[in-house]
């Protein structure tokens, strides 16, 4: 044989090797939690129209359940009464099932992102009980019906009680009265009975929002809800809630008969401007060098300090996966976090488990590791 020949023959039977050889399949977050719970996403309009792609190629490989950020919040879905904009709903919807992915709705009755016309009449007055009531059960139907069967589960009411435990004084309370929650939960089953349906809030793990939370909720099954999860919100910082705190919440909310779910799990390694911990999202504050330390770069000690704390929380949704139905990150990356917006404008957050560069964190690989130890 020729050297020619010989070569060839050499990088044949290389190419030939290299395709026979077994490819070690890279595990990722889904793989590798597969058993114990959904992992999931909030996505935006921006990535779900195709505009930002390395962050749906993040979703698609490591995430297997989708909630929409904003574009179903009832100001994007009913921006005026009786007129319905779905464009941007539809596509997530969409994406969601090109993917097989668990879809999540959020949310249908929030005080907050709610259209101006909802509690007011042409006058600017409130208007009535009966009114409001009918106003919520025309959204819950028609924003329901539309994904019946599709959208998987829906966060029915969002953020009704405060941190002592009590209700908030919203409009929605004001007008009709701490029923509002029972009729949504009932309006939501009766249009789409399959659909699960949960209770969504922030900082449960302050004990007496916790029991208020627990009481509410209690209160809602005990009269015939369905209510299949609560959403314990994680909009974290590095120091509160403790982990500890955490699993109390959940195993209180688990006594229940339902399931949990973290819903909103992002980690904030920016200084609080005030001492009132509080996901409020009308809170806003001026922006200052001190409230901005990181606008390079996360230091070493804190991007270590963050990872461990990413890992230790895992760890401990690991151990109380049977009542875990799914954790999701608010958001793919840190880029596009609403934490680089909030309580402080233009701040240089690292909340997410992927970096600016779509690259993920060592707690990816930490929790990847630890889920398949177990
Ligand atoms: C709350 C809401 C979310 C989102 C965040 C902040 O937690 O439930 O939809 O608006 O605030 O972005």
């Amino acid at each position: 044989m020729s050297l020619v020949g010989r070569i060839g023959s050499v990088v044949l039977a290389g190419a030939l090797f290299a395709c026979s050889a077994p490819q070690q399949k890279e595990v990722t977050l889904k793989d590798a939690l597969k058993n114990y719970f959904y992992i999931g996403a909030a996505i935006n309009t921006i990535q779900v129209d195709g505009e930002d792609p390395q962050a749906i190629a993040v979703v698609e490989k490591h995430f297997n359940s989708v909630v929409a950020e904003n574009c179903m919040k009832m100001e994007s879905v009913q921006p005026e009464e009786g007129v319905f904009d779905f464009a941007d709903a539809d596509a997530f919807v969409a994406f969601g099932e090109k993917n097989n992915m668990k879809i999540i709705g959020h949310t249908l009755v929030w005080h907050s992102q709610a259209p101006k016309w909802l509690f007011v009449d042409d006058e600017g007055n409130d208007v009535s009980r009966d009114v409001l009531i009918e106003r919520l059960r025309t959204h819950i139907f028609t924003v329901v019906e539309r994904y019946k069967g599709r959208v998987h589960g829906w966060d029915v009411v969002n953020e009704a009680i405060l941190d002592d435990g009590s209700w908030r004084p919203s409009k929605l309370y004001q007008i009709i009265g701490p029923e509002f929650v029972q009729m949504a939960f009932e309006f939501a089953h009766q249009a789409d009975p399959e659909a699960e349906l949960y209770y969504n809030d922030y900082n449960v793990s302050t004990p007496a929002k916790r029991d208020g939370i627990y009481n509410m909720v209690k209160d809602l099954i005990d009269n015939g809800a369905r209510v299949d999860a609560v959403g314990l919100q994680g909009h974290l910082s590095m120091d509160t809630p403790t982990v500890e705190a955490k699993e109390e919440a959940i195993l209180k909310m688990a006594s229940l008969g339902v399931q949990t779910m973290i819903t909103e799990l992002d980690i904030t390694v920016l200084p609080w401007p005030s001492r009132r911990l509080s996901a409020e999202v009308s809170l806003n504050y001026e922006l200052m060098p001190e409230y901005n330390p990181y606008p390079e770069a996360l230091p070493d000690s804190v991007n270590q300090a963050l990872n461990d704390r990413y890992v230790d929380f895992f760890r401990m949704f690991l151990k109380h996966h049977d009542k875990i139905d799914r954790v999701t990150l608010w958001g793919v990356d840190d880029g596009q976090s609403w934490r680089n917006g909030w309580p402080i404008r233009g701040r240089t957050d690292y909340p997410l488990l992927f970096d600016r560069a779509y690259q993920p964190k060592e707690a990816v690989t930490r929790i990847i590791e630890m889920a398949q130890k177990k």
